[in-house]
């Protein structure tokens, strides 16, 4: 991938108004020196969405959202930074030229684009025939049947395809696309011995798979009778990897951000029933596991996943396999038990959308399910548990909360009558968060960040270091390890020091496409309240930071000696056990002091 120029970005930045562009999405009114409307990203009915014009920059205190113009139309339009810039490029006249694109990806970038057009024509022909064509009869009855009218149809493009060996081919043929490109996208097969070539889809009611622009990269397609195979699908191509794609995404991002909640199903008719139903923020897997992409894709638009697999074996093992994507970026996940043999399709018309909420309703947290479930397929001596409890801390550790953590450790030691110290300290020495691993696990949103008890002061420390040039460097000084306790404001704060220029002064545009989601939003959340004015005084600020900070190391310290001592007590060594008594006694008496 080529590069954008610096330069480029900057004079975007320098030309687009943030104002300008959000009010394209929402009306916004003017409040002191702030823009203000309602939140595009959650459900609110009183205005707690923030755009600054003066320092190009957008906040939500209702969920934390936050950052610069291109951050909002990524969000906005389910965009990648470089597409964000250009689309905003190309409002101001600002043409994106890369640097440095090698001829293979030149390369890449025809064939993706040929690839696409295929996909197109190919979808629009499918959908054609399902619409009015006579060839489309068949399934046009099928899908009356199982009670979809046009509006379905028109909203996820399905479509149908014929009976014929060739009809696409020849239709593709017509359109003027070689055999090289309809072969590349999947959609026909070389034949054998000289015959022509011939299509993958026959007969065959068509879902288009749809990327976030809506357009169509592969299909999936279910026979109109019991035969098998049910459904075939296209293989992967340039466009299409079905480990990125969720089917319905497209469709579905937009409720999806206003409930903040993604229902995640296995069929591509669950979907659908799911969406007529008015459950519009469901999606479903393209017949594969869940992969983490899937679950970053997800968390642009929503903070809880509810899970809705079917209730046997292989679907208990999805459910989990989904859990152990979706847990690491930090979304709340939750398990809706369908009734037996049911699924969502079947069940909405079956019971209603009634009975479909009353299952809703039922969810229940995945790692609960999960603790059960290894409790029940582990036998009830000790190692039995404990090879069990083994099972759930490695998903415990997944789970970015300090809150969430300790409260599933509380359960998982009241259901194995294990220790609840022995299984914390557990958790902690497994857990290794090596600083690269945060990009792929982003760290918790800002508004989760300020439960922990010292976020809020390690935010103001935060702000601190924004206003006052003399106090960032004495950050500098002390060095930012010894003052945050948390990762995720030290890399901030580290950030900040990063950003000085040559007389120590911070500039204008803070926000950089290096920060992840949740570090863009604190900022962005820091520099508005940047003008409130604080009562707070400084020094108090870098105490208590410091103090959390050693602390914590202290109270890590005590841990470890609890086991230190068990150990010699067992070895019956006196001398050890004395010195540990000493040292315990030393600690606990500075934590105090402290206090
Ligand atoms: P199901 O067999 O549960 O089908 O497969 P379904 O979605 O409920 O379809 P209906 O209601 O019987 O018409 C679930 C999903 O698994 C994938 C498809 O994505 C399907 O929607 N699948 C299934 C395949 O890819 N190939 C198959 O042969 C079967
Ligand atoms: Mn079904």
């Amino acid at each position: 991938m080529g590069r954008i120029a610096e330069e480029k970005i900057q004079e975007i930045r320098d030309r687009v108004d943030i104002v300008e562009v959000v009010s394209g999405y929402l009306p916004l009114k003017r409040s002191g020196v702030n823009h203000q409307g309602l939140c595009p990203f959650h459900q609110e009915k009183s205005p707690s969405f923030n755009v600054n014009a003066s320092r190009q920059i957008f906040h939500c205190f209702g969920c934390g959202v936050g950052g610069n113009v291109f951050s909002f139309v990524m969000r906005m339009e389910g965009l990648s930074f470089p597409d964000a810039v250009r689309r905003l490029g190309e409002k101001v006249g600002v043409e994106v030229e890369e640097e440095a694109v090698s001829p293979a990806e030149i390369r890449r970038r025809e064939v993706r684009e040929r690839l696409l057009r295929v996909n197109e024509a190919a979808g629009a022909f499918y959908h054609q025939l399902l619409l009015e064509d006579e060839a489309g009869a068949s399934g046009r009855r099928y899908l009356r049947q199982r009670g979809y009218a046009g509006e379905t149809v028109r909203s996820f493009q399905l479509g149908f395809a014929p009976e014929g060996w060739e009809s696409l081919a020849t239709h593709l043929a017509g359109e003027n696309f070689s055999v090289e490109e309809a072969r590349m996208a999947g959609l026909v097969r070389p034949g054998k011995q000289g015959r022509g070539d011939y299509d993958l889809f026959r007969n065959r009611l068509l879902f288009p798979i749809q990327d976030l622009q809506g357009r169509m990269v592969a299909f999936g397609g279910r026979v109109l009778d019991d035969s098998l195979p049910k459904y075939i699908n296209s293989p992967e191509t340039e466009v299409y990897h079905k480990g990125q794609v969720l089917y319905g995404l497209y469709q579905a991002r937009d409720a999806m951000r206003h409930s903040n909640e993604a229902l995640v199903v296995e069929g591509y008719f669950d979907v659908l029933a799911l969406h007529r139903a008015g459950f519009a923020g469901a999606v479903a897997t393209c017949g594969t596991a869940l992969t983490a992409d899937h679950a970053r894709l997800l968390k642009r638009y929503a903070d809880k996943v509810l899970l809705i697999f079917d209730e046997d074996a292989a679907g208990k093992q999805a459910t989990f396999r989904a859990m152990d994507a979706l847990l690491p970026v930090g979304l709340a996940v939750s398990v809706v038990a369908m009734p037996a043999g049911e699924d969502p399709d079947s069940l909405l018309k079956a019971r209603g959308e009634e009975g479909f909420r009353d299952c809703l309703a039922a969810a229940r947290p995945v790692l609960e399910v999960f603790i059960e479930d290894r409790l029940h397929n582990n036998d009830q001596s000790v190692e039995g548990r404990a090879r069990a409890a083994e099972q759930v801390l490695e998903r415990i550790r997944l789970l970015p909360g300090d809150l969430e953590r300790s409260l599933y450790l509380k359960r998982l030691a009241a259901l194995t009558g294990l220790d609840v110290e022995l299984l914390q300290s557990k958790v902690r020495g497994g857990h290794v968060a090596p600083p690269t691993v945060r990009r792929a696990a982003p760290p918790p949103s800002p508004v989760r960040a300020t439960a922990q008890e010292t976020g809020q002061t390690q935010k103001y420390l935060l702000r601190l270091m924004l206003v006052d040039d003399r106090q960032r460097r004495q950050v500098r000084e002390e060095g930012t390890a010894k003052l945050f306790l948390d990762e995720f404001f030290s890399s901030l704060a580290d950030y900040l020091l990063s950003c000085e220029d040559q007389e120590g002064r911070l500039p204008a545009n803070l926000i950089d496409a290096s920060l992840d989601e949740s570090q863009q939003s604190l900022l962005a959340s820091l520099v508005l309240q940047e003008d409130q004015g604080w009562a707070d005084n400084p020094e108090k600020i870098f105490t208590d930071c410091r103090r959390a900070v050693s602390n914590s190391l202290l109270k890590q310290r005590l841990r470890e000696i609890r086991h230190l001592e068990e150990e010699a007590q067992r070895n019956n060594d006196e001398a050890a056990q004395e010195r540990y008594l000493r040292e315990r006694t030393e600690i606990n008496q500075k934590l105090k002091k402290k206090l």
